[in-house]
């Protein structure tokens, strides 16, 4: 009983702003039959507490396999992290020992799947697998643990929870079900969420209900949030700024708004060009050409290059670094980077 009332008053919320996490030059690979993958290839970004990052990027882009090298998930072998640090409010999780590093993972940072259906155990009632963290974690008893469970249950506006505290995943609807993973990563009152693809499963008014809730509960906390999302329109009004990964690679990173006015990476401007949009109707929607590159056989030079519309010779031999761009007058913009050569003519043209 103490324990969970400790856990109670802790409620150590973070000022906004504490730094959280830091991604530093992540280099991850995969040996395959076929050769080595690399499948993050110099990962750079951050999160603060408060502070909701989306990441984007094209199927294979390797931001799952960022997030599950963050929360210590990733199959090794055949994945191997090669270079980099992953920093939890200033500590290289990446030299933790397992015993330090468990604590972290699903008491400090919580993950939230796509597919909460092979999630859950689906012979468990939800509200025994929602009581589980409380009865491990902090021995709480029975009774408590489902009382806990019900609470939560309701905290993310699941009707009639007390009801349906005994029901099987199964008896959910799908968006039901990302609730109480919602629920679950809530349960420890973690200081950061990794979301990924939280709401590619539901259909778009659950989707939206879905996004609301999360962006509210991570408010309310002051949680650090990584959305995972290929769905550009999906971010807009949650995020605060946007990572755009291409090939294992940042290749862009802004406040939200900015990048959606002004894109300084022709892949973002691409990505953008093919959001459908209303007053658009009828118009035939653009495509990126060409497909994503190979991972065992990168382009030389930027990964994009193949794909570009204004790429040059400077394109297909030199490979871009992420670095800071300026407005017309040259101040630097806060927050803002790309890894393009042609970031001026992209961002000012
Ligand atoms: N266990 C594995 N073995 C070999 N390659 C892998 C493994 N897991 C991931 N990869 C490769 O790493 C690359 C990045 O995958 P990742 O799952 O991170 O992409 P993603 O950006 O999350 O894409 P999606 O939008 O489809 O979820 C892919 O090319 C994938 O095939
Ligand atoms: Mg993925």
């Amino acid at each position: 009983m103490t324990t969970v009332i400790e856990n109670d008053q802790k409620s150590g919320r973070l000022e906004v702003g504490t730094p959280l996490l830091e991604v530093k030059d992540l280099h991850v690979e995969f040996h395959t039959r076929d050769g080595v993958a690399k499948a993050v290839n110099g990962v750079n970004y951050s999160v603060a507490a408060g502070e909701t990052l989306a990441v984007l990027g094209e199927s294979g882009s390797g931001k799952s396999v960022t997030a599950q090298t963050i929360m210590g998930i990733l199959d090794m072998p055949p994945g191997k992290v090669t270079q980099g640090e992953i920093l939890y409010r200033g500590q290289d999780m990446l030299k933790m020992g397992n015993e330090e590093r468990r604590k972290i993972r699903g008491q400090k940072i919580a993950m939230i799947f796509q597919d909460a259906l092979s999630s859950l155990n689906p012979v468990l009632s939800v509200g025994y697998q929602l009581g589980e963290m409380f009865r491990v974690h902090q021995g709480a008893s029975k009774k408590e643990a489902k009382e806990k469970a019900i609470e939560l249950m309701d905290r993310v506006r699941i009707p009639a929870a007390r009801q349906r505290v005994g029901d099987y995943p199964h008896q959910f609807s799908g968006g039901m079900r990302q609730r109480i993973m919602i629920a679950m990563a809530l349960s420890l009152e973690p200081d950061l969420i990794i979301a990924d693809e939280p709401t590619t499963a539901l259909d778009v008014t659950v989707q939206a209900q879905v996004m609301d809730l999360l962006a509210e509960l991570q408010a309310e906390y002051n949680m650090g949030l990584i959305l995972i999302t290929h769905d550009l329109g999906v971010v807009a009004d949650v995020a605060d700024k946007i990572a755009v990964m291409y090939a294992g690679r940042i290749v862009e990173t802004a406040p939200v708004h900015e990048l959606y006015a002004n894109p300084a990476h022709p892949y973002t401007k691409g990505l953008l060009r093919s959001i459908p949009r209303l007053d658009q109707k009828g118009q035939e929607l653009y495509a990126i050409k060409g497909l994503p590159p190979n991972l065992l056989k990168v382009p030389t030079g930027c990964a994009f290059n193949p794909r570009c519309d204004v790429a040059t010779d400077l394109c297909r031999t030199e490979t871009p670094e992420l670095h800071h761009v300026t407005d017309k007058d040259g101040k630097e913009l806060t927050g803002r980077r790309s890894a393009c050569h042609l970031w001026k003519e992209t961002l000012h043209g």
